[in-house]
């Protein structure tokens, strides 16, 4: 193989009860992206579209993940990078995750597959430290992995793979303003109480518990953050609007995606995810904030190859 497209979804971290433990990827939008080999050993990005991202190889989170990786296994090839985002930086959406596990996951088919999931999910991990200034690994494993990951561990890495209940819909609405994940992790306490760590792991457990369930109520009390939205809401204008009136329009839950703007809602079925979005739509509406809304079932395939 010399060449590849792929495809590479956007995702959800935290899902409100797993800050950086928690994460899945959507179907409505994700990154397109190239990688051609080359003779000549060295990486270049030949093209980024749909946002403005360094072409500085050490500076640009997929071609960071392919460095390594090309050096790694002492690759005798290099290779041309085209980068179609459609993941904006700075949405909560995972774009960086999405450039990073896309370049692991492309680079390794490249490469004959010699790496496993949780590898790739390894190397993507220096593509999020390049563009965030820190190895988190929730998004990228989202994107890897597909549907719904835990992740168990950080030191070492463990990934576990959750099933999806077969009418879970998201909901996403994504307010055009950029907030950096650096100045959102800037925002949170570094230490938490007894109380609050007792409530964020009790939630966690049961939004699992609810996953392998099928118990959408279950899902639906344990859609709640003590840890980051507290103190990560007031970045984003007219949360608690857009939360009233998703939950009144029958959401399970609403959140922030990541580290936000965009905010997400799981919603039981596809009838009760479109009301979702015309709330969302009408809070939004009446501001003067472009914004943009997804309605999708989860991806529970992750990054998939479009054309050779
Ligand atoms: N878990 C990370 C955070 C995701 O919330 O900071 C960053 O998108």
């Amino acid at each position: 193989m010399d060449s590849i497209s792929i495809f590479s979804p956007a995702t959800v971290a935290n899902v409100s009860c797993g800050f950086d433990a928690l994460g899945f990827a959507i179907n409505a939008v994700g990154d397109e992206m190239t990688f051609k080999k080359t003779v000549k050993k060295e990486i270049k990005i030949t093209k980024i579209e749909g946002a403005v991202l360094p072409k500085d190889i050490k500076k640009n989170a997929a071609s960071v993940v392919a460095l390594a990786m090309l050096n790694k296994t002492k690759a005798d090839f290099g290779l041309e990078i085209e980068l179609i985002k459609k993941v904006k930086p700075g949405s909560g959406l995972g774009s960086s995750a999405s450039s990073s596990a896309g370049a692991a996951f492309a680079v390794n088919q490249l490469l004959g597959k010699p790496f496993s999931k949780l590898e790739l999910t390894e190397f993507a991990r220096i593509g999020e430290e390049i563009a965030c200034g820190s190895p988190i690994a929730d998004n990228v494993a989202s994107a890897i992995y597909g549907g719904f990951i835990l992740v168990k561990s950080y030191e070492p890495l463990e990934i576990v793979k959750l099933p999806v209940p077969e009418e879970l819909y998201v909901t996403v609405i994504h307010p055009q303003i950029e907030i950096k994940t650096e100045h959102a992790r800037s925002v949170l306490k570094p230490v938490i109480s007894i109380a609050d760590a007792v409530k964020q792991s009790a939630n966690l457990g049961g939004l699992i518990s609810g996953l392998y369930t099928n118990d959408y109520q279950l899902i639906s009390r344990s859609l709640v953050d003590v840890i980051a939205e507290p103190y990560r809401k007031i970045l984003i204008p007219h949360f608690d609007k857009i939360k009233h009136a998703g939950i009144e329009s029958g959401a399970l839950g609403v959140g922030i995606s990541g580290s936000g703007p965009a905010l997400f809602s799981l919603c039981k079925g596809e009838a009760i995810a479109n009301d979702v979005a015309k709330a969302f739509d009408s809070v939004y509406s009446k501001t003067n904030i472009d914004f943009k809304i997804y309605i999708s079932k989860i991806n529970t395939e992750g990054i998939k190859i479009v054309e050779n």
